[in-house]
């Protein structure tokens, strides 16, 4: 047992040793490295570029709040008034509700929002087959308008339609001839802006209110 003990002893200082001078021999590899890398506060030098960077985003960002940020105005994102794809969104929705909303404006005044016009003065458009017949009528009659004696039933009425060419688009044109055809009794088709453009180019160089003969010979 003695002698076992004596044995581990002196191999345990063996390796002792070996431990030790393995250490020493890394450390001082270690210290070699740590030589050049040893992390010192305070005293590094500021990467050339961090600067450079930190003006050009703030620079960037300044730019960009300006272009983008409307003045940070809640009407900024109102499509109608900020323009560019509320173009598309002015135009969207019911082109009967389109054109009601330029009845109303434009046509109700003489027509009345029933559609019955006003007797011996303003012809009524419910049940006028100038309303409902062939699409170019409408589009020719609110383009130029239209004057001379006209029979609706048993009343004749004389009147001047007056004409909306230069200040109804295409758009609403074609929106409030499909809400008159397709209003009170009236069961026509509705009608495109494409129509509308085509006959604005075909009768652009008319400066006068259509007549009735005109309109039937077509
Ligand atoms: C200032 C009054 C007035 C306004 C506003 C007006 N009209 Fe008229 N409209 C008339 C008169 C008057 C006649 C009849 C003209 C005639 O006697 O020759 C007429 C005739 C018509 C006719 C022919 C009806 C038929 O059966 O002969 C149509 C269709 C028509 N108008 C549509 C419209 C539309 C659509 C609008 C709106 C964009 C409009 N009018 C706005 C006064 C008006």
């Amino acid at each position: 047992m003695k002698e076992d003990r004596s044995f581990r002893e002196d191999t345990a200082t063996e390796s002792e040793k070996k431990e030790i001078d393995i250490t020493e021999m890394h450390l001082g590899i270690a210290h070699e490295h740590e030589e050049h890398h040893e992390p010192s506060e305070g005293h590094e030098r500021m990467p050339w570029w961090l600067p450079t960077l930190a003006i050009i985003l703030l620079f960037w960002s300044g730019y960009y709040v300006g272009r983008y940020s409307g003045e940070f105005s809640a009407q900024s994102y109102d499509p109608v008034i900020s323009g560019g794809p509320g173009k598309e969104a002015a135009v969207s929705g019911n082109p009967m509700d389109r054109g009601a909303t330029v009845f109303q404006s434009t046509c109700a005044a003489c027509h009345q929002a029933n559609g019955r016009g006003v007797p011996g003065q303003f012809p009524p458009l419910d049940g006028s087959r100038f309303v409902t017949g062939d699409a170019t009528v409408p589009i020719r009659i609110v383009l130029q308008g239209l004057s001379g004696p006209i029979q609706v039933g048993s009343q004749k009425i004389d009147g001047n339609m007056p004409a909306w060419a230069a200040s109804l688009s295409d758009q609403q044109i074609a929106d409030v001839i499909t809400y008159v055809r397709g209003s009170w009794g009236n069961k026509a088709p509705p009608v495109r802006p494409e129509q509308v453009k085509r006959v604005r180019e075909q009768t652009k160089s008319r400066t006068t209110p259509w007549t009735v003969p005109e309109l039937k010979k077509r």
